[in-house]
């Protein structure tokens, strides 16, 4: 039997990996870490396997865990928090956690995929952002993925038998994400708003762009990463950009609403304005493919808020 560790499994897309493996292979062993800084245990209210609930970034794996004990690691765990300013903060957890997972996998040859960020791009980019374009992070989180690069490309030169990927998603968006409150994608955000029968807030005019990826498409990316021939950094997203107001506009057609949005000031100077997955390298050589445009992902997602609530305001004891 398969025995896969997921680092930050309590989190939005940590949980729907462990799920999606749990559901295409019942017979596997799934163990996470997390500590709960920012995961939320309902989203692992089916999941069947271990939890070890501690903080990675000074937690002795070795100690824990036998050398080749697991056949997969994915490592997700992060301060996910992207307004988070706190450098030592930021970088200490996102850093040193991956630190040692990225040592404990290499010393036994486990294949490790890592979580890294469309925010190694950072704001000057333009048009679509592709892994080779040189790393430009505009905030400490971006930073912290880049240093995590860094180090998976030194362990990549330092042992080619040893396979670590990492996969720069672009905005993730879809169920199990609500618990990340005001760094929910903002598909979440807009969706809950006109679900409440309020007005769409976005900032002022609404045209800043995002490549928007729907969760299942990243879950199915992130497993076939782990089998990838050679140790790389990919892109992950739907290869498009959404505008927010084609978001509003999608929305109100899902949700048979009519709601205008209301514009107001953006505070962030680190903002991107345009992010938009090239996908030429992670289609020919992970062969990564969106099944969910946008139009399809939000469908879904609409549907499975709406499900997920009828479940809730059924639940009583
Ligand atoms: N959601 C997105 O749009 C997006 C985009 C780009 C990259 N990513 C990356 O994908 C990964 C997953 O993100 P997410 O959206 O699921 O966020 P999330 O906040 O829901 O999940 C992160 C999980 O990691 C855990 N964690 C953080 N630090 C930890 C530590 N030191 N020890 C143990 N557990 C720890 C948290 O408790 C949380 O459950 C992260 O690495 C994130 O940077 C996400």
């Amino acid at each position: 039997m398969d025995s896969i560790l997921i680092t930050g499994g309590a989190g939005f897309i940590g949980s729907n990996l462990a799920l999606e493996l749990e559901r295409r292979h019942p017979d596997i062993r799934v163990t996470i870490i997390d500590d709960f800084r920012s995961g939320e245990f309902s989203n692992l209210v089916a999941f069947r396997g271990d939890l070890v609930a501690v903080d990675l970034s000074s937690m002795d794996l070795r100690e824990r865990f036998r050398p080749g004990e697991f056949q997969q690691i994915f490592h997700l765990a992060s301060i996910t928090d992207t307004t988070v300013a706190d450098p030592r903060r930021m970088i200490f957890n996102n850093l040193e956690g991956f630190r040692r997972v990225a040592e404990f996998a290499r010393a036994s040859r486990t294949p490790l995929v890592f979580a890294s960020s469309a925010a190694v791009y950072g704001v000057c980019a333009s048009g679509r952002m592709a892994e080779d374009q040189p790393a430009r992070p505009a905030n400490v989180y971006g930073f912290s993925k880049a240093l995590m690069e860094n180090l998976a490309r030194r362990h990549a030169a330092a042992s080619p038998d040893f396979r670590v990927v990492g996969l720069r998603y672009f905005n993730v968006y879809g169920p199990r994400e609500t618990h990340k409150g005001a760094a929910a994608s903002m598909v979440y955000q807009l969706a809950a708003q006109i679900r409440a029968g309020k007005r769409p807030r976005i900032f002022k005019h609404g045209e800043q762009k995002r490549d928007f990826v729907y969760v299942r498409d990243v879950v199915r990316a992130t497993l076939t990463a782990a089998s990838a021939q050679r140790s790389g950094i990919y892109n992950i997203g739907s290869g498009r950009a959404t505008s927010f107001n084609e978001i509003i506009a999608l929305l109100n057609k899902t949700l048979a609403t009519e709601y205008e949005p209301e514009y107001f000031e953006n505070p962030y100077t680190f903002y991107q304005p345009h992010t938009e997955a090239d996908l030429v390298r992670s289609s020919s050589e992970l062969g990564y493919t969106v099944h969910y445009p946008i139009d399809r992902g939000i469908a879904e997602y609409v549907k499975e808020l709406m499900e997920a609530d009828t479940i809730q305001d059924g639940l009583s004891c």
